[in-house]
């Protein structure tokens, strides 16, 4: 069964988070899988079974330089199950009552864990950015990412939307449609600081309200700037963009109009 396949690439944050990348899955009926929550996940189990290795209890850093972390995070990330759900908001339901309509929500289980908010935890972007350095890591987490556009291949939906770092240079070198985001920092740390306060039922949204403290824009943007860094410069599959993708700037262009403009060019070329 032969399935579509659109990758979206960019820096932390730049509109292929947030609700444009469902909207491009829901526009087009494909199935959206959201490839940094693998390696959220694998930072997430990383803490939960192994809180010695990292630095202080709030687990800032976790130090790669010793093999036998390496290979202990290895580990963690072989066994690490994630599963991905999007949740379609039925008219009058709970999650149809947000500020957006009928947006899905979008669901990460780690084994029968619903982490969909624990996994945007700061401490977690910054493991997770770290982990994905390993090179064992981002082998077991492409094995996860090719798996789950393979099932939805077997459940004969007519493709997938992916988002990410390196899924048009690496995972996927060989996409139908390759997109690659651009916005600056400071643009993406203003929308982030919004999902973040959104998640945390900022918006009235009681069913995912959490008890989370949310983070101050200039802490937002501190993290996504170093995650930029890290991101562009780790010497396994840095952020680039593959030559054969398509550009889009997202700054003076809703979520909705970049979705839009995305759909419709995955439709010229299907
Ligand atoms: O996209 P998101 O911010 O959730 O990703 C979390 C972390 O996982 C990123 O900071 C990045 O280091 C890593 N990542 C990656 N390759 C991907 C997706 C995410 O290295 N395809």
């Amino acid at each position: 069964q032969r399935i579509f396949r659109v990758a979206i690439d960019g820096p932390a944050g730049a509109g292929k988070s947030s609700t444009a990348k469902l909207q491009v899955a829901s526009l087009l009926s494909f199935t959206y899988i959201d490839s940094g929550a693998f390696y959220r996940c694998v930072a997430l189990n990383s803490l939960r079974w192994h809180p010695e290795l990292f630095e202080d209890g709030n687990a800032r850093h976790v130090s790669l330089e010793a093999p036998d972390t390496r290979r202990i995070i290895a580990k963690v990330a072989e066994s690490t199950v994630v599963k991905q759900e999007t949740e379609r908001a039925l008219p009058g339901s709970s999650a149809a009552k947000g500020t957006a309509p009928l947006m899905p929500r979008h669901r990460i289980w780690l084994g029968d864990d619903d982490v969909s908010v624990a996994i945007r935890d700061n401490a977690i972007s910054r493991i997770g950015s770290d982990v994905a350095k390993l090179i064992e890591v981002r082998e077991a987490v492409g094995k996860m990412q090719r798996a789950a556009a393979t099932n939805v291949g077997s459940r004969s939906s007519g493709g997938i939307v992916m988002d990410g770092r390196d899924i048009g240079t690496h995972v996927f070198p060989d996409a139908e449609l390759k997109v690659f985001i651009t916005c600056p920092a400071e643009v993406r740390a203003r929308r982030r600081l919004l999902e973040l306060q959104k998640l945390s039922g900022g918006t009235g949204n009681t069913e995912s309200r959490t008890t989370t403290k949310l983070p101050t824009y200039d802490q937002v943007l501190e993290g996504i700037k170093q995650r930029d860094v890290q991101d562009t410069t780790r010497a396994v599959s840095p952020l680039r963009k593959a030559e054969d993708a398509l550009e889009v700037d997202t700054s003076d262009r809703t979520l909705s109009q970049i979705a839009h403009h995305i759909a419709d060019i995955a439709r010229q070329r299907m």
